[in-house]
């Protein structure tokens, strides 16, 4: 990878720290967001009182330096989202995901992770189409967790406090005024949708995974930015806590196709996958010939 000319920023600086965003989260810096490196740090320079990327590497090697580590790592993570993000997805999930899953929970528990969660965009969405279809959950107990490596993205997501501009990012008005309350300039989700979600930080490298298995693992927009290794090991890691008839759905430019063999395309949703295993032996080889 290349970056950004020397100017007040060096190349070795920029190296050192990407090199620490890898080292902690997997993720590599593109070469768009290495241009930006700067801007997204200039926050964090000023808190500090550091005049450029340089004076923040040197900083980060001359001794132990947890927290403004920390504080690096976060301002480079990719935290973008939004409500409903890929429409279509959250319409496939509603009419054709989640009966499916219904009629396989003898049980009446539905558990759904959103892996890689950023601000909670995703996890709300969720829980205000499955509150929006109340009388068909009667009686079923929802469990949805929701992880990100970001503390302060996950400190938000906690929140439930978003901006005028976030919520009108995928948001109906109806939904706005439903399920969230005006407060000063931003909205904030109602303790009810609050209630439905638990927000942890949690890395996915990290040996303390969730416990149990999903009905619905979303893992959206996060594999983007890993190498090939990271990316089977985290769909590793997915299909661990994946039942037979669990769906796994993965970001709009994402595929499990060439990453290892733990999950394959779903025959019936469309960009959603299945954990290989679970398909009838031979089944595989009929899809592919289907095309
Ligand atoms: C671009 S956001 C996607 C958010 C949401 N899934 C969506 O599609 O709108 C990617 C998220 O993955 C998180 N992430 C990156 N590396 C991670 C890791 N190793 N473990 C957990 N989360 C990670 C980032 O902090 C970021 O919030």
């Amino acid at each position: 990878m290349s970056y950004p000319p020397a100017t007040s920023s060096s190349e070795g600086a920029a190296r050192i720290l990407s090199g620490l965003l890898e080292a902690r989260t997997g993720q590599i810096l593109s070469e768009a967001r290495a241009w930006r490196m700067e801007t997204a740090l200039r926050p964090l320079l000023k808190i500090h009182g550091l005049s450029d990327i340089d004076d923040l590497a040197a900083r980060l090697l001359g001794k132990g330096a947890p927290d403004l580590e920390r504080d690096v790592v976060d301002a480079l993570l990719n935290n973008e989202s939004s409500f409903f993000r890929d429409l279509q997805i959250f319409d496939m999930i509603h009419r054709q995901i989640l009966p499916a899953i219904q009629a396989k929970r003898q049980d009446r528990l539905l558990r759904i992770w959103s892996a890689g969660c950023s601000t909670g965009q995703e996890a709300y969405s969720l829980a205000i189409r499955l509150r929006n279809d109340a009388d068909r959950w009667h009686g079923w107990r929802i469990e949805i967790l929701a992880t990100d490596i970001s503390g302060t993205a996950i400190k938000q997501a906690r929140s439930g406090i978003f901006s005028q501009m976030d919520a009108q990012r995928g948001l109906a008005v109806g939904d706005l005024i439903k399920w969230f309350e005006p407060m000063g300039d931003n909205w904030r989700a109602s303790p009810e949708l609050r209630r439905m979600v638990q927000f942890r930080q949690d890395n996915l490298f990290d040996a303390h995974a969730p416990s149990g298995a999903y009905d619905l693992l979303l893992c959206r927009n996060v594999l983007l930015y890993f190498t090939p290794q990271r990316r089977k090991t985290v769909l590793a890691l997915l299909a661990r806590h994946a039942h037979d008839h669990s769906v796994l759905l993965l970001g709009a430019g994402e595929t499990v196709i060439g990453q290892g063999d733990d999950f394959t395309a779903h025959p019936e949703f469309r960009g959603g996958y299945i954990r290989q295993a679970a398909l009838p032996h031979g089944a595989i080889g009929r899809l592919s010939r289907a095309g």
